[in-house]
């Protein structure tokens, strides 16, 4: 039996996360051992490394090296041994973030996240990335609507999450059979009935 890697991705307020959980649940109910996890995070080192990386100001390239540390240990530690076992992975984020937000975002050189993408994941991709997409006016609304304390990227201005957007609407264009485009702003219904229509037919 194979493991299936399930990725959501998506710029921040796009609700991706309310669906994480569904989906898992989803699974299970069809038998499947699910394991549920994010990035950056997922393994007690990695989760340190989420709370500086979302807090503490650094360079650019400090905080690629950083995203892509925090991977390798998930990868090691999570993501392959859960796959090898043939269980299914529902991952919050992965590398597609990495080239939408410092790539897209800060303008981060493309190469360089190909590099470290090679280095650190060269044998292992996602078997399908669910990507949630909505007008930027919308997230920032469902975002302040939220009332809570914003990270570092939740903080940064318009044109940033704009162009973090527009990467990853870029990278489904790349990527047409690994990404599929969810329009996040359906009712949560709507959007639901979809996922298991895609997981159905992509992961079967
Ligand atoms: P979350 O709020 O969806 O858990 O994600 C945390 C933040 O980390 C989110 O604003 C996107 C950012 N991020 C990156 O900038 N690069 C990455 O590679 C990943 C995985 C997340």
């Amino acid at each position: 039996m194979k493991g299936r890697f399930i990725t959501f991705e998506g710029i921040d307020g796009a609700g991706k996360s309310s669906h994480v959980e569904w989906l898992a649940e989803w699974l299970r109910a069809q038998g499947k051992t699910v394991h549920v996890t994010r990035e950056p995070g997922g393994t007690a080192l990695g989760e340190k490394l989420r709370a500086l990386l979302l807090n503490d100001d650094m360079h650019l390239e400090t905080e690629t090296l950083l995203m892509f540390a925090a991977r390798r240990e998930h990868l090691a530690r999570v993501i392959e041994p859960a796959l090898a076992r043939g269980e299914w992975v529902v991952c919050d984020r992965f590398s597609d973030a990495t080239y939408a937000y410092q790539g897209g975002g800060r303008g981060l050189d493309r190469s360089k996240c190909q590099i470290l993408e090679h280095w650190v994941h060269d044998h292992v991709q996602p078997d399908l990335t669910l990507l949630f997409d909505l007008p930027l006016d919308v997230a920032r609304e469902r975002i302040v609507l939220a009332n809570r304390v914003l990270d570092r990227f939740e903080q940064e201005r318009v044109d940033f999450h704009e162009r973090v957007r527009q990467a990853y609407l870029e990278r489904a264009q790349h990527h047409p059979g690994r990404i599929c485009l969810i329009d996040a702003n359906h009712p949560l219904e709507n959007i639901r009935q979809k996922l298991e229509q895609i997981v159905i037919e992509r992961c079967s």
